[in-house]
């Protein structure tokens, strides 16, 4: 008799194409270590992004523009040793792909090489064609963000939503069609309103993915620390909580804490 465990379908582009053809809404989280993202892989996620708010929730940094190149891999790596089913997308760092096509394409390609993922993710429009472009030459399946894109933030001076005006939004539909007509395989829409996120959902032909941009989207995403509730002081309207960690956590080692300090734990059956 086999004892082989059936492994489950991998999820591609392909496959997030069919999804949006048929209404099938696609389910997308972050997650940058193996632990985490072995279990929301075996939880059924669709796509599991390495996202460069890992410079945020893994490192504490207040943006994410500090994390390196060589951290996210570090990260991607471990995510991906972990992952079963989900399409493994990873966010391109501030810094290694505004330079040059070059640079975006060689960036790309470390990420590929030595975390084994299976797509990148940029922020930006027109003004980051050619690097899209050229990563896209070289076979790498790219994902868009646009609308809030982080990597902006001093730019834009604050977090708050997007597209609000006429031109904006214009450049951004403008946008999303243009890296549809590139050959990206989906769009992230970050903290736009949602009926311009329904409008470019409805008006391209790839899987657009909201945050914060209403339930038009062909399918959401949520930073995982803050679905689970262990980052508590974060409260934008657009994100639901699914646990609240923060008190489980600090509950389950208070209580550790406790326990050595009573000579309580080990006990009798805890030791050799
Ligand atoms: O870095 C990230 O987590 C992201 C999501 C917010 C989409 O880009």
């Amino acid at each position: 008799m086999s004892v082989h465990k059936q492994e489950p379908k991998k999820i591609t582009t392909h496959q997030l194409q069919e999804m949006k053809n048929r209404g099938e809404k696609i389910a997308m989280l972050t997650a940058y270590d193996y632990s985490m993202a072995r279990l929301i892989d075996g939880a059924g996620v669709d796509v599991i992004l390495v996202g460069d708010s890992a410079s945020n929730v893994m490192a504490g940094h207040e943006t994410t523009l500090p994390i390196t190149l060589d951290n996210m891999i570090y990260h991607a790596a471990s995510v991906v040793r972990a992952v079963r089913r989900a399409l493994v997308v990873v966010d391109l760092p501030f810094g290694t792909y505004q330079g040059s096509s070059g640079e975006a394409l060689r960036s790309s390609i470390r990420i590929m090489k030595e975390a084994g993922a299976h797509a990148v993710k940029l922020e930006g429009g027109s003004e980051i064609k050619e690097s899209v472009d050229r990563i896209l030459s070289a076979g790498i399946p790219v994902m868009g963000h646009l609308g809030l894109t982080p990597q902006s933030i001093y730019k834009f001076g604050t977090y708050t939503v997007r597209a609000k005006e006429e031109a904006e939004a214009k450049k951004l539909l403008d946008d999303a069609r243009l890296l549809t007509e590139c050959g990206c395989f989906g769009i992230v829409l970050e903290k736009i309103p949602a009926s311009l996120a329904k409008k470019v959902s409805e008006s391209i032909q790839i899987p657009t993915i909201g945050i914060g941009a209403g339930p038009d989207c062909d399918g959401q995403v949520l930073v995982m620390q803050d679905m689970l509730g262990i980052t508590k002081e974060f409260k934008p309207r657009f994100l639901r909580r699914y646990a609240d960690l923060d008190t489980v956590i600090t509950k389950a080692v208070t209580s550790y804490v406790s326990d050595v300090k009573a000579k309580d734990f080990p006990n009798e059956d805890e030791k050799y």
